[in-house]
């Protein structure tokens, strides 16, 4: 029984066309299947790499490459948390930050709370250094944050 959705193998089809090779597909077929699972089935890797041409260790190779993709063990929740830890937050109360919410939410970074609605994570620079200490909730960014305002960032997420 396959795990990809037909709409799932035909976004990938699609793709193909606008990348030199089958193989520069990899990425954005990975992203498609975490957008849609929260994860990446064990699975899936198989059949991405039988759309694309390629063995599944190659598909695992660049799945593992990037921290950002989640296996079945432990799948995204509803909102995804990026609390950046570089230099410039971290001066700032990034790391603060950080670790009050792991200790509200009670997980820590790189996991999903249990109700499966907000996973954590430490994140290299976002790129809004100015507002640190900052974190990318979902695609927004929340700057000049203190521990009790991520919090409060938090609790509005459905
Ligand atoms: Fe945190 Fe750049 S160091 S956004």
């Amino acid at each position: 029984m396959p795990v990809l959705t037909d709409e799932i193998r035909n976004n990938i089809r699609e793709l193909l066309p606008r990348y030199p090779r089958k193989q520069a597909v990899t990425l954005p077929a990975l992203h498609l299947v975490q957008q849609h699972f929260h994860c990446v089935p064990l699975a899936a890797i198989e059949e991405i790499a039988e759309l694309l041409d390629l063995h599944p260790a190659e598909v695992h190779d660049t799945l593992t490459f990037y921290g950002f993709f989640r296996d079945e063990k432990n799948p995204l929740g509803r909102h995804r948390v990026w609390v950046c830890r570089s230099l410039p937050c971290m001066l700032r109360g990034g790391e603060a930050v950080l670790r009050h919410l792991c200790e509200k939410l009670a997980t820590e970074p790189g996991t999903t709370t249990a109700d499966g609605r907000v996973s954590v994570e430490a994140a290299e620079c976002l790129g809004a250094c100015e507002v640190a200490p900052c974190m990318l909730v979902d695609e927004a960014v929340e700057g000049n944050l203190t521990p009790e305002q991520a919090e409060h960032v938090l609790e509005r997420l459905d």
